[in-house]
């Protein structure tokens, strides 16, 4: 019987709600498979910060490099600055184990209602592919003449050639496993003369080696107005760490919901956990109300499954996650339910665990 050490960091606000939801379950299941989830919980994040200082302590890295995988819920507080917290944990830990690919599908959940009208939203099977270790995000800049007039603030994006090339080869690569085997890459290079150039010269390059792969460029602002108004041009996407950021809450909103929408950010070579995530954060404004929907989170562990090899488990727990949204009852505020966190994971764990769950029903996830 397989078992796999998951580090699970729930965080902030709503993560370690939709965290626990998650978990329950990812392990109903395990157990309704015939496999084991050995969890250990970190109580990392802003309440860890005000007792020690810092957001997880500093051989967090070594203990986690440990585990198979990585179950974060979400970083953001009211008090500490966001770029502490979100620099204090999940950068470190991307940028530290070479997390670079942040995968994030968006595919219309059956019976959930998009803000586009159905003959557009039902077309919508999307993976974004953002690079997540440097370009707008990389960490490079500074202040100076702090509280004087002149004073200047510097954020530099940084492309390497070997950090844009492995982020778009896994998007080929991904791109080739689809019936559609299209991707479009987002630029930006009107605008900015260097990065995005070289962006758009390593994705030319690449193209040339995956002839079987259709591909377009799509400047980032049009790319918004693409994916609102001709929602099935688009297939598998990549994009720089801040527009594959942007546009993938712009995905969630299109799909239905930022509570829906699920990532993980991966290390291709499987020298490092990978870990992940919801899209969304930690949600200050209904933390506490048991209303968060845990969807986000569930459908991060079935892409965790995925990753560690359990796809069978996949399936299953996003089978589950469809047939409560088609059934349309037991759903949270987000998608127009008056059903709380718990009733949501209890309808899911009910679903995963029928035998006669279809399976095949909804495959169109990643496919
Ligand atoms: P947010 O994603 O936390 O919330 C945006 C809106 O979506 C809110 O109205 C919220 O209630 C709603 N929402 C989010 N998740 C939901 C769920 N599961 N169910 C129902 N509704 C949900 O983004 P916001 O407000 O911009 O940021 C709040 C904090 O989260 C900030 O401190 C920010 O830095 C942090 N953040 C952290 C991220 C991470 O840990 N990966 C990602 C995004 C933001
Ligand atoms: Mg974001």
């Amino acid at each position: 019987m397989g078992k796999y050490k998951i580090a699970a960091i729930g965080g902030d606000g709503i993560g370690p709600e939709v965290m626990e939801s998650g978990l329950k379950c990812l392990d109903a299941v395990a157990k309704y498979i015939g496999f084991e989830f050995l969890v250990e919980r970190f109580p990392w994040g802003s309440d860890y910060y005000r007792a020690h200082g810092q957001m997880m302590p500093e051989n967090a890295l070594e203990i986690l490099h440990g585990f198979d995988s990585i179950y974060f819920g979400a970083v953001g507080d009211n008090e500490i600055p966001d770029d502490v917290t979100l620099w204090g944990l999940r950068l470190v830990i991307c940028q530290g184990f070479g997390l670079y690919a942040n995968v994030r599908p968006a595919v219309m959940l059956p019976g959930v209602r998009s803000p586009l009208r159905e003959e557009l939203s039902n077309k919508i099977n999307w993976v974004m592919v953002r690079e997540n270790s440097e370009g707008e995000y990389a960490g490079v800049g500074g202040r100076s003449h702090r509280g004087f007039a002149e004073e200047i603030a510097i954020d530099a994006s940084l492309f390497s050639r070997v950090g844009v090339e492995r982020i778009q080869r896994f998007a080929f690569d991904l791109a080739r496993t689809r019936s559609e085997k299209h991707l479009t890459c987002v630029t930006k290079s009107n605008a900015q003369r260097f990065g995005m150039v070289l962006w758009d010269e390593i994705f030319a390059q690449l193209a040339q080696e995956y002839p079987d792969v259709k591909t377009d460029k799509v400047l980032v602002d049009a790319a918004t107005a693409r994916m609102v108004l001709n929602p099935s041009s688009l297939d598998v996407i990549v994009a720089s760490n801040l527009h594959g950021d942007i546009l993938s809450d712009l995905a969630a909103a299109l799909v239905g919901s930022l509570g829906i929408a699920a990532s993980g950010n991966l290390d291709p070579s499987g020298n490092n956990p990978s870990m992940f995530e919801p899209v969304h954060g930690s949600a200050p404004d209904i933390v506490g109300a048991g209303i968060a929907n845990p969807i986000a989170a569930i459908w991060s562990g079935a892409m965790m499954c995925s990753h560690l090899g359990e796809k069978v488990a996949s399936s299953r727990l996003l089978a589950a996650v469809a047939e409560v949204a088609k059934a349309n009852e037991v759903l949270t505020r987000d998608l127009g339910g008056a059903g709380t966190t718990e009733d949501v994971t209890k309808a899911i764990i009910d679903a995963l665990e029928r035998d006669d769950l279809d399976l095949e029903g909804f495959n169109r996830i990643g496919s």
